[in-house]
């Protein structure tokens, strides 16, 4: 069924110049980029956006590289697209992460795991709103 999800390309990617090839990874499994803008994002927006991970150990480690530098927020639609994002993102943890997934071959020491994927519908719905609250997108559908 066709759906939309969101995949942020984390600092240390763009950071690395690895736009295109994790962009070709998606548009090779089908999927079409309807969203996309750069950005840069404060330490209060990251925890807003991470809020089910607050009082974890990482949570300060992951809100400061978060807000360490640009990042590149992008929008994909397509068939199954939140199942098909999370495997080719591979496990959270690059150091287990299958070597052919996005982590598995770009991610840093944790928490620099190169990408976020959203991790259902319910998910995408939320985190696209945060980043695109009065986008249209290509294919012509609001996300609010
Ligand atoms: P992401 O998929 O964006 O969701 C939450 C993020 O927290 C995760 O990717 C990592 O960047 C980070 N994270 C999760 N677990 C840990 C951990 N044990 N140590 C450091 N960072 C983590």
């Amino acid at each position: 069924m066709a759906e939309k999800t969101l995949v942020i390309y984390k600092p240390d990617a763009v950071r690395r110049n690895i736009i295109g090839e994790i962009t070709t990874l998606f548009q090779d499994r089908g999927l079409k980029m309807v969203g996309a803008k750069l950005g840069w994002y404060s330490r209060e927006f990251w925890e807003e956006f991470y809020a089910e991970h607050k009082g974890k150990d990482f949570f300060e480690r992951l809100v400061n590289y978060m807000s360490s530098g640009p990042i590149f927020i992008t929008v994909w639609s397509g068939d199954d697209a939140v199942r098909v994002g999370r495997q080719l993102a591979g496990a959270t943890d690059p150091l287990q992460a299958d070597p052919g997934s996005i982590r598995g071959r770009y991610g840093l020491p944790m928490p620099m795991n190169t990408v976020h994927c959203s991790d259902s519908l319910e998910s995408a719905e939320r985190e696209i709103s945060l980043f695109f609250k009065t986008t249209k997108f290509l294919n012509g559908n609001k996300t609010s």
